[in-house]
């Protein structure tokens, strides 16, 4: 993609369904029985895996592609059907993880395979407290990629403190317990998104019958226009219907301390998650140092945040984040090595970013190395860089955001 800026931000969008969430839904949507029909779901390469994975269990699952909504007619906790081939996760990490969770229990033997990026993440953070559960679970050098997992004769409950902020091995134990015998308790030390924990709930309400369910838009993909109007001159958005559940507002609260202009109005619950209207216009950023605390909050938005704080004045220091580096590539390295290319001033911690804010910047040709959350970060890094920027290997974006390039032309002001 080529971007030229300098430009501003205008108008009114709503960003596609949270990608989390959209995960869960079909997950909850196929193991609970009758009907769910989920809208607003993010139809994007990622949650395609994971529909593909339980239709190849046999949950029928009918997607209406105009009005992004989705047919679950669930199987029930005990009605998957063994998988035919292996189950394809693709570049998605939350569709490995999570379905492991749900194998976990099932009566047959299953495979979990992934693209040459997820082939390299690592498993073992899943595999170690499965097998304490008593799941037949193996991984190539009991790390990686391919998984696969075979019935075991009973699963148990466990207590388990989590070595890492991990949303993902988080779920994989709540969803393997609903399998297991006797109550399980995980522990996390620093907070995740615990969307799974929300929709656990809401189906419970119903004893896992089909539920309606609302996707709220993907504050993770709000975050580059928040981040993109915050820096650019003369900019002032509207994002509508974004979810604002307080286990992913860590870029909302540090763009206040950032000096950021940001609220957020109309906010309202749906399905157990709460959903706003966020407002954000520019203006200047000063240079922060991120609250450990809050790294579970905004992992994801990193590598936009590290654009704004390229932008702002003073150093922004970012520690505790070494999970970066087990993302869709290492993105600590990504980050360091793109935005120096268009006059960034950043430095790699071994857990982490300093990133000095600086005022002269220039074009460049950047790489996204594959990741959709890089490439989206580097195209708004350019939009406010004078001149012509290359964004190389940016069909990644469909993993997260299809529609990314489009809803930003629908805002962009000369
Ligand atoms: C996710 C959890 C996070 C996040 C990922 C989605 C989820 O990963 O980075 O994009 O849906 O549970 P980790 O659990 O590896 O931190």
């Amino acid at each position: 993609m080529e971007i030229i800026g300098k430009k501003s931000l205008k108008g009114e969008i709503k960003v596609p369904g949270d990608k989390s969430i959209s995960h869960r839904a079909v997950i909850f949507g196929s193991i609970s029985e009758g009907e769910t029909v989920v809208e607003n779901i993010l139809l994007s390469e990622d949650v395609l895996n994971t529909i593909e994975c339980f239709r190849e269990m046999g949950v029928d699952i009918e997607i209406n592609k105009e009005e992004n909504k989705l047919r679950i007619i669930g199987n029930g906790l005990y009605g998957l059907k063994k998988p035919k081939k292996s189950l394809d996760c693709g570049n998605s990490g939350t569709s490995m993880r999570l379905l492991a969770g749900v194998l976990a229990g099932q009566n047959f033997e299953s495979t979990l395979i992934g693209d040459s990026s997820l082939s390299k993440r690592p498993m073992d953070r899943i595999i170690n407290p499965l097998r304490k559960m008593n799941v037949n679970i193996h991984g190539v050098d009991n790390k990686y990629p391919p998984i696969s997992i075979c019935p075991s004769k009973e699963l148990y409950g466990i207590e388990y403190t989590l070595p890492m902020a991990s949303a993902q091995v988080k779920s994989a134990i709540l969803l393997a317990s609903l399998y297991a015998k006797g109550e399980t308790k995980v522990i996390e030390k620093k907070t995740t998104r615990d969307h799974t924990e929300r929709m656990m709930e809401y189906f419970d309400e119903d004893d896992f019958k089909g539920k309606n369910i609302y996707v709220p838009g993907d504050i993770s993909s709000a975050a580059f226009f928040i981040i993109g109007a915050s820096i650019m001159k003369d900019s002032s958005i509207v994002l509508k219907d974004v979810g604002i559940n307080p286990t992913r507002t860590g870029i909302i609260d540090v763009l206040q301390s950032m000096g950021g202009n940001i609220g957020v109005k109309n906010i309202r619950n749906i399905n157990k998650e709460p959903i706003g209207d966020i407002y954000v216009s520019y203006s200047p950023l000063m240079g922060i140092e991120l609250d450990s605390a809050i790294i579970g909050r905004l992992i994801d938005e990193i590598p936009i945040i590290a654009v704004g704080a390229m932008f702002a004045q003073g150093s922004t220091i970012i520690r505790n984040a070494e999970e970066l580096k087990y993302k869709e590539t290492d993105r600590i390295h990504a980050i360091v090595t793109e935005l120096r290319k268009v006059g960034g001033d950043i430095e790699a911690l071994e857990d982490g970013l300093i990133i000095k804010g600086t005022s002269t910047f220039y074009p460049g040709v950047l790489d996204s190395y594959n990741d959709h959350r890089i490439a989206m970060a580097l195209s708004i890094a350019a939009l406010n860089i004078d001149g012509k920027s290359k964004i190389n290997d940016d069909r990644c974006i469909n993993i997260s955001y299809p529609q990314f390039y489009e809803s930003l032309q629908k805002i962009i002001m000369e």
